[in-house]
């Protein structure tokens, strides 16, 4: 297994508490809190959770302590089984079910420092988690709150149900009722003060968030980090929302209102909606859209992009049909391009949100207007751009340039492609002339990225990619390449020529990567190389497996920082082919010659090192005088020596002697 206790996040949950949460964690308990399970000889049976299915295939079996989809072919142990449904990583997957358990998680080698900092962070929570209750009790069993909070909500026809999914509350009106009933609690003004709740000047103090409804903000655990509080009268003097400050535990733009109740759902239809209000997520719940979450009025952020990744690399933004909201949405895309998600773009009518459309329309309706309408960005921006632009050839030019800047950020060159296909017919200009654009703008970027390089880093050679990640282990260039190519492309298929019967035949580049090295007994002896080898040596048979899932998210963190930059293509493709005179704009189309390539420069690094280390050898063996020996080491020698010239045939490349 791939999880081995010192891989966990070192020194953060004890080795004995592990233990004991493997040891309690008991499978079909664990399961059962979601699937309902039925007796099925030695193992128990039920409807997968993590795929629709009628007939069930999901087993469990107590005795081996695991669980496998025969449907999906999802399977694990209890922790991946909490990892899988509730969308958390190996240590997080560990702390719900420590606590589902009362197991105490004893973490260890933390500063003070970092103790009191946890601590902090904690009693914030714990304030808010007090507070977001305080006023759902307030909104639901107060008169004040009833009257003119809930008759509030009732009047936006919002159903109960969703109201109690998004715990939305009322602050009771006055100076600081909530603050006092905070402390007569026993909350220390501290605490209240640093989430924003309570707002404190010298001489006196205000409830921040009174007579206002009341939105709590979740992080992805679930906890309560924030709020956002809307006014109910009309007034324009007075802001429609006031936010939670900036604290230990609220980092705007790190967090997405609704991800909490969404993110399910996301994983599960394999797309997110992001909108722009708190409204607009509860009023697309209602329509039964249940996979959104909003940005709370701000534009997108690198972090926001990250969090929905975790779930999907699909996003469809639909925001307000004003000019203030396309802009918004605009900056957003380029964003989200670069970290190589799929992203759509719905407009809606002028002068709607989300909220109003969902409501004026119904959700089937709704839905179907999303359906139809939702653009890709590049006719969105184009066509947006393009009406501005009209018989003027010096804006149009500064368009085709903006666009494909757009473009250029793409990591995946097959995309980009397709953008550059789309683009060319919608600006009407020919693709080689976006093609030259789209590589000036790639190396700017990536003269862009090297100016910020070079101010902590010594200059880096190309491959950049490569060279980026080898800075951060020890692995070799051709490990490295190796790795990426393996990661990259690895359920990809090429067609290869059989060397004696000259027929094609097709084969998984990860078969042919892992086999031939595997045959050659040729796997690197470096620990981390090793481990993402094995891994997708597990799951050659796994056709579900996703490196980007599986590595990126890893619980070792040198294994996801490699895996990311890998998979991420983050700064530049690869140049090295354009020496070998093979390099396209596309790797992926010539992977049929790249990867017996990988493979064999792969293979030769691997033999010269294994030469190096028997020249050594032998001078060992005669500086004792072992002549047996010398003359063994001798005739491996001669063998290496002969598939050394012969892979070196094949790579085009001389050897000595
Ligand atoms: N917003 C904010 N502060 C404001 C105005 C807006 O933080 N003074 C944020 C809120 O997260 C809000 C979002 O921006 O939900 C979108 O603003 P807007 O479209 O004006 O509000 P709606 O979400 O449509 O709210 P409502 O339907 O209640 O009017
Ligand atoms: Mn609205």
């Amino acid at each position: 297994m791939f999880h081995s206790i010192s891989d966990i996040f070192a020194g953060m949950i004890d080795h004995a508490t592990i233990e004991r949460i493997l040891d309690t964690a008991e499978i079909v308990d664990v399961v059962s809190d979601f699937v309902t399970l039925r007796k099925r000889g030695v193992n128990m049976l039920g409807l997968c959770p993590f795929h629709n299915e009628k007939t069930p295939s999901f087993t469990v079996s107590p005795a081996k302590g695991i669980f496998k989809c025969f449907g999906c072919g999802k399977g694990g142990n209890s922790v991946n089984f909490i990892m899988e449904h509730e969308n958390l990583t190996y240590p997080e997957a560990l702390k719900w079910l420590a606590k589902k358990y009362s197991i105490d998680v004893v973490e260890e080698e933390e500063s003070e420092e970092q103790k009191q900092l946890k601590d902090e962070r904690e009693s914030l929570m714990i304030v808010s988690g007090f507070a977001q209750k305080y006023f759902t009790r307030y909104l639901w069993e107060e008169n004040e709150g009833r009257t003119i909070g809930l008759s509030y909500f009732r009047e936006r026809s919002f159903r109960d149900d969703i109201l109690k999914k998004f715990e939305v509350g009322f602050a009771p009106d006055g100076k600081t009722p909530f603050t006092d009933a905070a402390q007569k609690q026993g909350y220390k003004i501290d605490y209240l003060e640093k989430t924003g709740l309570t707002i404190k000047r010298d001489d006196w103090l205000r409830d921040r968030f009174a007579g206002r409804v009341i939105f709590p903000i979740h992080n992805l655990a679930g906890r309560v980090i924030a709020f956002g509080g809307r006014i109910l009268k009309d007034d324009k003097t007075v802001a429609k929302y006031l936010n939670s400050p900036e604290s230990e535990i609220y980092h705007k733009s790190k967090v997405l209102y609704g991800i909490y109740q969404a993110k399910r759902e996301i994983s599960k239809v394999d797309k997110c909606y992001l909108v722009e209000g708190y409204t607009d997520v509860l009023s697309m719940n209602q329509a039964g859209i249940e996979n959104v979450a909003s940005s709370s009025g701000t534009a997108l952020t690198v972090e926001q992009i990250r969090m929905v990744r975790r779930f999907t690399p699909n996003i469809t933004i639909i925001y307000d049909g004003d000019a203030a909201g396309i802009k918004a949405s605009l900056r957003g895309i380029d964003l989200v391009l670069e970290e190589g998600m799929n992203v759509k773009v719905l407009l809606l009518p002028n002068g709607e949100d989300p909220d109003s459309f969902a409501k004026k329309m119904g959700a089937s309706a709704f839905l179907d207007f999303i359906q139809k309408n939702e653009t890709d960005f590049i006719r969105f921006k184009t066509q947006l751009l393009l009406n501005e632009t009209e018989n003027d050839p010096v804006a149009k030019a500064k368009l085709i340039t903006d666009i494909i800047r757009s473009v250029a950020v793409i990591p995946e060159s097959i995309t980009r492609s397709v953008y550059i296909k789309e683009c060319s017919r919608l600006l009407d200009v020919s693709e080689e002339v976006l093609y030259a654009e789209v590589r000036k703008q790639k190396w700017k970027q990536n003269e862009d990225f090297k100016k910020r390089e070079e101010r902590v880093k010594p200059v880096q050679a190309k491959p950049q990619i490569v060279e980026t990640a080898v800075h951060k282990t020890d692995l070799s260039i051709v490990d490295i390449e190796f790795l990426r190519f393996l990661l990259k492309h690895c359920n990809r298929t090429i067609v290869m020529k059989d060397k004696e019967t000259r027929e094609e035949y097709e084969i998984l580049v990860k078969d042919m990567m892992i086999g031939e090295i595997e045959a050659d007994n040729l796997i690197s002896e470096n620990p981390l190389f090793r481990k993402i080898f094995d891994d997708v040596a597990n799951n050659l048979e796994n056709e579900e497996f996703d490196p980007w899932k599986h590595f990126v998210y890893h619980p070792s963190g040198d294994v996801s920082r490699l895996a990311t930059d890998l998979l991420s293509d983050k700064y530049i493709e690869s140049k090295r082919w354009t020496k070998a005179g093979a390099f396209t704009e596309k790797e992926e189309d010539i992977l049929d010659v790249l990867i017996p390539r990988i493979i064999s420069e792969y293979k030769l690094s691997k033999v010269k090192l294994m030469l190096s280390e028997i020249e050594k050898a032998i001078d060992e063996a005669s500086a004792a005088n072992d002549f047996d020996r010398v003359i063994h080491e001798q005739s491996v020698y001669m063998n290496l020596k002969r598939v050394e010239k012969e892979l070196s045939k094949v790579l085009g490349q001389r050897t000595i002697n």
